[in-house]
Order: structure tokens, then C-alpha cells, then sequence
């Protein structure tokens, strides 16, 4: 399973979306390329795409959007048809469980319409080997009846592009993959874009902010333009019942402290897990489940909800002997790191190895 998919969506600094997320990210989402902040390298690439196909007066190739939740994918999926000024007809990969579900969508898509299918890893064997054939000829066979009697009908489809979202580029089999012309790779952004985001959604929501507490947010968001929006929204809350409803640096670290999201976008469990890290086992090594009765979690929780960004961000690393913390997680709990702790100046020679690769999920 994808540590994304597991992590919880009450998690204030999760990246999947909660409902109450869901509610506000229409209003939210960039409508054109100029107004989608960051991820400069995809834009480009996208626009190039964009403007040759309309020049030409045809679909563009298909567009695969890849990268972690809440990077935004949904967003550019519509932005690629706004920009196209074509009709966009949105599904996802579970939706469509039988050939035929995938069979009905397509057989209705207009020339020139633009199929968003979301989660495209998780559709069904059957509807994925339908879709090769109807991204690369533009025809799908319907089969009619059942047993010996079935036949297949082949079925025309107007020129049509599939833009396809995952979170998992690397499930999807490369038969799929290879039938997209273009990819474009989403990254965690920049704290400078993220203030941007925060910007531009405190002016779509009418919520007053200077630009230190912009920064403030934007530090504690992960490099995820989600939850940058939806720690504003609690800053806000907290803003307009505690204070006047303007968010500067203060308001902003003091609502975000009553919520437990740390400078670094670390959330209790993290911090947990870090201080038991460091206090408990000297910084290790120290084996996950050993780990998890210590902070009282499943060792599932701990590995796939917080350390995912704990190693992300450098704090925490996973070797072959255990789990260790880096002289960044000392300071970031402002401890002072035992010369023998791992990566400590006084640590046994060789040890750095246990800096090895790490052990795939
Ligand atoms: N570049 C951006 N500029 C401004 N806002 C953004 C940007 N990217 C994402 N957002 C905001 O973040 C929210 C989440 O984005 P989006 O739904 O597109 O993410 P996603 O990649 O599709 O996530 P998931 O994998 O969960 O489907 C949107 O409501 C949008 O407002
Ligand atoms: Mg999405």
C-alpha cells in the first residue's frame, strides 16, 4: 500500500483530502497555466504541448500527471482542458471496475474531449487492456453476448485525449505508460511558492494576511499546496476568534502550535516518534516494532504515516539494522547529540554504512 493511501484523512498535515477540502478546492484551484504557481519544468513542458496542439487544430497526445497527493494533478487536468477550451469528462481508475463501464464513458466522448481518469493505477486488468487500444487507435472492441456466441463489434471514437493521474507512476504497467506522450512529473514545492499559494488563497477567501505569516504556514506545509491551504484555514479560525481576523507571523504560529503542527510541518505522531528516537534508544539503531510500543502505535502507522516524511526531510533514516536518527533530528528537538550516537562525531568508525540503501516498502 502507498503511504499515502494510508495516511489518516483526519491528519491535519495528511495529504490526502478530507471532505472538507473537497468543499473548498473547487473554489481554490488555479482555472488557467499563468495562475498555477510552481512546478516550473512540467508548465513548460504542458504549455509547449498545449500551444503545438492548438496550432494544429487537434487533441494533444495523451497526459499522464504524476507525483504525491495534493501536488496538484486534478488541478492541471482541468486547467489542460480550460486551456484547450475542450469539455472535460472526469472518472477514476476504481469507478471503473468491468471493460464495459470504460466501454460506455468512451463510446459517449465527444471530438476533442478531454478524459481525466484519476487514480489510473487502480482500474481493472480488463478495462486497462481496453483502454490501450482506444488511446492508440482511437477504436475499442465491444464485445457483444457471452460464451461461444460473443462477438466482438468494433467501435470508432472521435479523436479524444486522456489525461491519467497517479500517485504510483510505478504500478502502472509499462504497456499503459508507454502509450502517454507526454509525462509530466509533479515535485514538493518550494516554502517561496507555497507563500504564493497561501497568497493567493487568503485573497480567494477573503482573509487578510502579511507576508510573515504567509512564510509562517507555508513552512509548516510540507511542500504541499493542500495542506498549505488548509492549515490557512485553521489559522484563519483561530485569527478571527482569538484576534481581528488578520493573520500575521504571531497568529499564525500560535494557532499552529495549538494545533501541534511543529516549524518543520511535524505533527505529534512525528514528534513522537522522533523523541522516543532520540530520549528512549540514543538515536538508535532501534527496530521499527520496538519503536511503535514505545510511541504506543501499530508499527504500520509509524512506518507508513510518519515516517515517510520524517526520512523525507532527513530526520530519520532506515537501515538494515534498524531506524536511526541524523544530527537534524537532534537539533530540530533542540537535544544535544551524544558523541556515539549514529552520525555523531564520536561514532564507531564504518557506521556511516549503516547509512545503506533503503529497504524498499
Ligand atoms: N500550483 C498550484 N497553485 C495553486 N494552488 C494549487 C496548486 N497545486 C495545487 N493547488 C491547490 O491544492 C489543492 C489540491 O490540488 P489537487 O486536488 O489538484 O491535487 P492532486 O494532485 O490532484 O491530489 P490527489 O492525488 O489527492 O488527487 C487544490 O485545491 C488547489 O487549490
Ligand atoms: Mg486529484
Amino acid at each position: 500500500m502507498s503511504p499515502y493511501e494510508s495516511d489518516p484523512v483526519d491528519r491535519l498535515v495528511g495529504a490526502a483530502a478530507d471532505d472538507a477540502d473537497q468543499a473548498v478546492e473547487a473554489a481554490l484551484r488555479p482555472k488557467l497555466l499563468d495562475e498555477f504557481i510552481g512546478q516550473e519544468r512540467v508548465r513548460e513542458q504542458l504549455s509547449l504541448v498545449l500551444r503545438a496542439a492548438r496550432k494544429r487544430g487537434a487533441a494533444p497526445d495523451h497526459v499522464l500527471l504524476s507525483g504525491p497527493p495534493g501536488l496538484g494533478k486534478t488541478t492541471l487536468s482541468m486547467i489542460i482542458a480550460a486551456e484547450l477550451n475542450a469539455p472535460i469528462r472526469i472518472t477514476s481508475g476504481p469507478a471503473i471496475q468491468h471493460a464495459g463501464d470504460l466501454a460506455a464513458i468512451l463510446s459517449s466522448l465527444t471530438e476533442g474531449e478531454v478524459l481525466f481518469l484519476d487514480e489510473i493505477h487502480r482500474m481493472s486488468r480488463p478495462a486497462e487492456e481496453m483502454l490501450y487500444m482506444a488511446m492508440e487507435d482511437f477504436r475499442v472492441d465491444v464485445i457483444v453476448g457471452k460464451g461461444p456466441g460473443a462477438t466482438a463489434i468494433p467501435l470508432e471514437l472521435p479523436p479524444f485525449t486522456l489525461v491519467g493521474a497517479t500517485t504510483r507512476a510505478g504500478l502502472l504497467p509499462p504497456p499503459l505508460r508507454d502509450r502517454f506522450g507526454f509525462t509530466g512529473h509533479m515535485e514538493f514545492y518550494a516554502p517561496t511558492e507555497l507563500e504564493k499559494v497561501v497568497h493567493r488563497s487568503a485573497r480567494l477567501l477573503d482573509v487578510e494576511i502579511d507576508p510573515a505569516g504567509a512564510a509562517e504556514i507555508a513552512g509548516r506545509s510540507r511542500g504541499t499546496p493542500r495542506i498549505a491551504n488548509r492549515l490557512l484555514r485553521r489559522v484563519r479560525d483561530y485569527a478571527q476568534v482569538e484576534h481581528d481576523g488578520v493573520i500575521d507571523r504571531q497568529i499564525a504560529a500560535r494557532a499552529l502550535a495549538v494545533y501541534e503542527v511543529d516549524e518543520r510541518g511535524l505533527d505529534r505522531l512525528d514528534r513522537a516518534v522522533l523523541d522516543a528516537l532520540l530520549r528512549l534508544f540514543g538515536g538508535g539503531p532501534v527496530g521499527l516494532s520496538t519503536l511503535a510500543v514505545a510511541v504506543g502505535e501499530e508499527a504500520e502507522t509509524v512506518e507508513e504515516v510518519a515516517e515517510p516524511f520524517l526520512v523525507r526531510e532527513g530526520l530519520l533514516a532506515r537501515t538494515p539494522r534498524g531506524r536511526i536518527a541524523t544530527a537534524a533530528a537532534w537539533q530540530h528537538l533542540g537535544l544535544a547529540q551524544p558523541p556515539h550516537a549514529p552520525g555523531g562525531r564520536g561514532a564507531v568508525p564504518g557506521q556511516q554504512a549503516l547509512l545503506g540503501p533503503e529497504p524498499s516498502a
